[in-house]
């Protein structure tokens, strides 16, 4: 069949919306019809070559929501109907990392960038030539092919495009705080960078009952809709945050400083680093070159036992949206002439749209009228489990 889709075609690049022919569902997977997909940095990230795909051209999205439409042959357990939030990491639910509840670093995983399946084939192609699709789901489509590995089934009764966002950006924020950093009630939690991610992580230390959230973004209305969400503290640079941190910890530091800014850069990580106590930890969840290395003086590390933890999110990760004030749930929308014509110029989007909410959203606003408009909780239904990712660690 035939669908529209916001297409990349070369890196650095624009996204384009070209149509796409699609192919059936294979055994172990279901076609879908998107209802919502969430337009995150890391969409960003692939239009400025900091996270180059690893096929052009690529189909993009990973954060999404839909509407099964049709199934593989032998494959069970699905219908025709059912309500599903993509996770833009597959969990097979038999590799050694699933096995260990560490489903967010599946095997499966190895084929987010290239957009293929595991066995290397596609399912979308343009004029006869392969295209790939983001982390395998590509939820910029009207229309797409997925594995199940990577779909979770939702209730018919909760908002698909509320649940579109648990695909990526709450999932990342909320446990970039609550599961790598562990945040515990009466610590200290500085947020570095409150964009979709952030303002999640906001969430989460708010709701594990950390005494300081403290935010930190150099744009006014972020820390203004951080205050709104959770933060008990705003400012706009981290050496602010760090020393308001240190005042209220007898000049220990912060507990943890979570990284969620656009585009990282060493500096980031080293600015958290020396911001946290001794056997304090810094989450590293933003994302930015490929070449980016991260450099933090090894004698705090060792000495001070300081922890540097990376963060893959949770996929499905179950979320009482009763939890989360309704402005978080409620993203700003567009459409496919919006991302074709703002998803390449990251400023303006940055600053036109993401100011306007800290979550940039684009919802396919012709499958709209579908939507259950009705709020209420907001839950995936699979396990969540900590799962610790990269971590270097001082003992
Ligand atoms: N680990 C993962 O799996 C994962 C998943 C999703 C997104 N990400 C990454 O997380 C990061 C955040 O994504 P997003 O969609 O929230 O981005 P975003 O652009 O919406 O938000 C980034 C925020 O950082 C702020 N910022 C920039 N420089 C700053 C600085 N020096 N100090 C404080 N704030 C600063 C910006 O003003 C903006 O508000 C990106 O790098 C993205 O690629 C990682
Ligand atoms: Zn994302
Ligand atoms: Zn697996």
């Amino acid at each position: 069949m035939k669908t529209r889709g916001a297409v990349i075609r070369e890196a650095p690049g624009k996204w384009e919306i070209l149509e796409i022919d699609m192919e059936e569902p294979r055994q172990g997977e279901v076609q879908l019809k998107m209802v919502a997909s969430g337009l995150c940095h890391s969409d960003d990230h692939m239009t400025t070559g900091d996270l180059p795909p690893g096929i052009l051209p690529m189909a993009g999205g990973h954060e999404g929501s839909g509407i099964v439409t049709k199934i593989g042959p032998n494959t069970p357990g699905w219908e025709v109907g059912d309500h599903v939030v993509l996770s833009f990491l597959p969990g097979c639910g038999r590799c050694r990392w699933c096995a260990s509840g560490m489903q967010n670093l599946c095997d499966l995983g190895a084929n987010v960038l290239t957009g293929c399946r595991s066995d290397g084939s596609f399912r979308m192609s343009i004029d006869g030539k392969p295209i790939g699709q983001g982390a395998g789901i590509s939820t910029f489509c009207e229309d797409t092919v997925v594995d199940v590995a990577s779909c979770v089934k939702v209730d018919k009764d909760i908002p698909l495009e509320k649940a579109c966002l648990v695909g990526c950006g709450v999932g990342t924020g909320w446990g970039s705080v609550v599961n790598a950093a562990e945040a515990r009630p009466g610590q200290t939690v500085i947020i570095m960078g409150i964009g979709g991610i952030g303002i999640n992580a906001v969430q989460g230390a708010s709701h594990v009952g950390a005494t300081h959230v403290i935010a930190v973004d150099p744009v006014e209305f972020k820390r203004e809709t951080a205050l709104s969400l959770g933060a008990t503290h705003a400012f706009a640079t981290m050496d602010e945050a760090a020393e308001f941190a240190r005042s209220v910890t007898n000049g220990q530091g912060a507990d943890s400083a979570v990284v969620t800014v656009g585009v990282l850069k060493t500096e980031h990580v080293a600015q958290a680093f020396s911001a946290i106590r001794k056997a304090g930890t810094v989450v590293v969840t933003g994302i930015g070159a490929v070449t980016e290395e991260v450099r933090v003086p090894a004698f705090e590390l060792t000495l001070y036992q300081k922890r540097v933890q990376g963060l893959e999110p949770q996929p499905g990760h179950p979320v009482d949206a009763a939890a989360l004030p309704e402005r978080a749930a409620a993203p700003r929308r567009a459409d496919h002439d919006d991302v074709q014509a703002r998803g390449h110029q990251p400023g303006l989007r940055r600053h036109a749209r993401r100011q306007e909410h800290p979550r940039g959203h684009c919802v396919l606003s012709r499958y709209r009228s579908r939507l259950n408009e009705r709020s209420g909780r907001l839950s995936t239904h699979s396990t969540s489990r900590r799962a610790p990712s990269g971590r270097f660690e001082s003992v």
